[in-house]
């Protein structure tokens, strides 16, 4: 029996209402699978942390972490700790230095969750954003000077390497090549960005030559929200720098009704380090406490998280649970229910204990 070691970093806000509601689930598939165990420790980094210790985890935190398999992750960010600091404090280390280059955000329509685009439903929108996560515009590189100053001067550069543009090109062909469609949309602003975008474009062109058998093509990314919002059904697989794929991520978990379903994998490919696993939507103060947060993206990223793992099956399982869940309208009021963050939780679980899959 395979043991996986899981690091649970439930966090700020409504992240620990989500990461419970996530291991619930997992706990049950466990249970109904029988063939894998997870050993989860859970870390109370974040900002309550930060206003103990000044820090949002511990110095040797991420070598610590190292020891997983995974880490299972909440969300960051807290009404009286500026964003930066909660962000650069927990997870962008995590991210930058496991290397978790490639973010995979998967988005579709679920059953019975309305989408905001008219005559758009399940199976029309079926689509997986690429993020680049390690480098780009959040690169960390910049600097200011004469603070305060009327000359004050900001810079925030945008690093390219062909290294790091080259491995997200290969995951994202490679991951279009598994899909059946194999229809990858590469993004940039090549037009206005003429040194790092032209770089994208050109080793997208190389790459490409490698998989022959994918169908790809270029948009600009102002162009890209149009034709997200107007033709979603001619998308497939598409890969973006860490910025514009953070943009239209979230445009894309809003066409498929909420941010609340939107899954993210930070992705070692290599395998070098732990992966992360995490909802989209962030720590959302306004409701948090209220028992109402939506779980379906925590329980969407605890699936990648078990394909990641090596079991295939139980991340089916997990999915068609609350695919099901969805259908009979057991939804929180995010899109369109009345039900709390457990009654969906427990209705996944009663799903996983009596699918047929
Ligand atoms: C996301 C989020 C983060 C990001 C924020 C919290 C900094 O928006 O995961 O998309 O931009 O990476
Ligand atoms: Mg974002």
């Amino acid at each position: 029996m395979n043991t996986y070691r899981i690091a649970a970093i439930p966090a700020d806000g409504i992240g620990p209402e989500v990461i419970s509601a996530g291991l619930q689930a997992l706990e049950t598939l466990e249970k109904r699978d029988g063939g894998f165990k997870l050993d989860v420790t859970s870390f109370d980094w974040g900002s309550d942390h930060y206003r103990r210790t000044g820090k949002m985890m511990p110095e040797d935190g991420p070598e610590r972490l190292k020891a997983y398999d995974a880490i299972f992750f909440g969300a960051v960010g807290a009404p009286d700790v500026p964003d930066h600091i909660t962000l650069w404090g927990l997870r962008l280390p995590i991210c930058q230095g496991f290397d978790q280059y490639a973010n995979v955000r998967p988005t579709r329509i679920l059953p019975g969750v309305p989408s905001p685009l008219a005559n758009v439903g399940p199976g029309d929108l079926d689509w997986v954003i690429v993020r680049e996560n390690s480098e780009g515009e959040y690169a960390g590189h910049g600097g200011r000077a004469h603070r305060g100053l009327p000359e004050e001067v900001a810079t925030e550069v945008a690093i390219f390497t062909r290294v790091g543009v080259t491995r997200i090109m290969r995951y994202a062909f490679k991951l279009a090549q598994s899909r059946p469609r194999k229809l990858l949309t590469v993004v940039t602003k090549s037009n206005a960005q003429r040194f790092g975008l032209v770089m994208w474009d050109e080793i997208a062109a190389e790459v490409s030559k490698e998989f022959p058998d994918v169908t790809w093509d270029k948009m600009l990314v102002d162009a890209m929200t149009v034709r997200m919002t107007l033709n979603p059904k001619s998308l497939d697989t598409i890969v973006a720098t860490n910025l514009h794929a953070d943009i239209l991520s979230d445009l894309a978990g809003a066409l498929a009704g909420s941010l609340g379903v939107a899954p993210t994998a930070n992705i070692d490919p290599e395998r070098r380090y732990p992966s992360m696993f995490e909802p989209i939507h962030g720590s959302a103060f306004d409701i948090t406490g209220k028992g109402i947060a939506n779980p379906i993206a925590t329980f969407w990223t605890a699936a990648q998280m078990l394909e990641h793992l090596g079991e295939p099956k139980a991340a089916e399982r997990l999915m068609a649970a609350v695919e099901a869940v969805a259908a009979k309208g057991i939804r929180t009021p995010d899109i369109g229910g009345t039900a709390t963050t457990q009654q969906v939780t427990d209705a996944v679980c009663e799903e996983i204990r009596g699918a047929n899959i």
